[in-house]
């Protein structure tokens, strides 16, 4: 990596990150290159952003004509994109919907969570279930809600009304309901946490509750929304319908873009002056998303993601013999975990050095964000360099 970068970090940018020694430059597709012209194959391109993988043509396209046009204006205004694309978003849930954006996956959050408040309000509800091990972002309210106290160090008193439950336990979440609580915010597949897939019958279990209760169902598809899991939204792989769904990260292909689709008559509670984002579906971001949605469509991409799940799972599955540290493959669509019994860190590190970029979380989880439109020819030279790593761990 270039020297100069290197002290300009060290001098200038807020050490709040890891970050490796590269400075990726350039990408496309699910390859990146960094500033001394190395390629790398990406398995987990932006973190879950790039589900096109990286510069999808028809997106860059889309940006580069409407920047030229009109950049930004405040929601005082309507924008053609903003309309089309809540459009092209509520008409893939099979339930009604509207839409409000803003610009991350944490302010989707808080969008809901204060939904959920506005909503509790006259009922005197106001608490909100959450799982242990979910992810809903760093802003105050997202962390609160987040079941990982270690995110949340020292960043005492908390947002007050979150209780914490186990991720696939019905009996926990019944038990948690009292007649202050609000709603129930769970991640449809848990990302951050491992790539934890609910027990079938789970999510039918939390709509009927939350039913019953007079309670929202919110659903966190900030990693799992978009087609990532082979259907526009994880839940719909449960025939499920909620109340609030939040997105970000592969929403418009990077571009930084949040939302929520919400049922209108508990959008409702949104109205003028309770909630805003400056920058939410300005029309950069709007066009990057609709380039989005139309290249899933018309490259049958949703169907792509469900056989690539099936490539993985057998691929890394059929692994495990050669590998007793591999105890569980979990996958949907092109979510894709592998449970090790050793740390993840190292397989990371000795992808890295091979050229391909992966993730680990919860210390033991090897986790694969590709693209959905991974090739043949890329995912055999990725899973091949995994499974290398894998096969020949370098035990710290
Ligand atoms: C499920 C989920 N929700 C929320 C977030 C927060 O999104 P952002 O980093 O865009 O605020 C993340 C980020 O990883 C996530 O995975």
């Amino acid at each position: 990596m270039n020297s100069a970068t290197t002290q300009r970090y060290q001098k200038y940018v807020i050490p709040n990150y890891t970050r490796y020694p590269v400075c990726l430059v350039r990408g496309e597709g699910s390859r990146v290159w960094d500033d001394q012209g190395k390629p790398y194959l990406d398995f987990f391109p932006g973190w879950g952003c790039a589900l096109l993988g990286h510069c999808p043509p028809r997106v860059v396209e889309a940006v580069r004509e409407q920047v030229g046009k009109l950049i930004h204006v405040p929601n005082s205004w309507h924008t053609e994109p903003q309309g089309e694309l809540a459009e092209a978003l509520c008409t893939k849930l099979h339930w009604p919907s509207q839409a409000f954006f803003c610009n991350s996956g944490t302010e989707a959050n808080e969008a809901a969570i204060k939904i959920a408040r506005l909503w509790g309000k006259p009922k005197g509800k106001f608490k909100i279930i959450t799982m242990i091990d979910s992810f809903h972002g760093r802003t105050m309210g997202s962390i609160s809600a987040t079941g990982q106290p270690k995110y949340q160090q020292n960043l005492d008193p908390l947002l007050p009304g979150f209780v914490h439950v186990p991720f696939g336990d019905l009996g926990a979440v019944a038990a948690a309901i009292d007649h202050e609580t609000a709603a129930v915010l769970i991640e449809p597949i848990q990302g951050e946490g491992g790539i934890n897939i609910p027990p079938a019958g789970y999510m039918k279990g939390l709509r009927q509750i939350t039913r019953d209760r007079d309670m929202l169902l919110m659903l966190d598809e900030v990693q799992s929304g978009m087609g990532r899991v082979g259907e526009w939204y994880a839940h719909q792989l449960d025939g499920v319908e909620a109340d609030v769904v939040s997105l970000a990260k592969a929403l418009a292909s990077g571009v930084a873009m949040g939302g929520i689709l919400a049922r209108p008559e508990v959008a409702a509670v949104l109205k003028p002056g309770t909630h805003a984002a400056t920058y939410g579906g300005n029309p950069i971001s709007a066009v990057a998303a609709l380039a989005t949605v139309q290249t899933i469509e018309r490259e049958g991409l949703l169907g792509h993601a469900k056989k690539l799940e099936e490539r993985f799972r057998n691929r890394f599955t059929a692994l495990m013999p050669k590998c007793p540290w591999i105890t569980e493959v979990r996958a949907r669509g092109v979510m894709v975990g592998i449970q090790l019994s050793i740390e993840g860190a190292p397989i990371v590190k000795a992808c890295l050095e091979k050229g391909l970029l992966i993730n680990s979380t919860h210390q033991t989880v090897i986790r694969l964000l590709p693209a959905m439109n991974l090739s043949e020819a890329d995912f055999n030279e990725g899973c091949s360099i995994l499974e290398d790593a894998l096969t020949n761990p370098v035990i710290p």
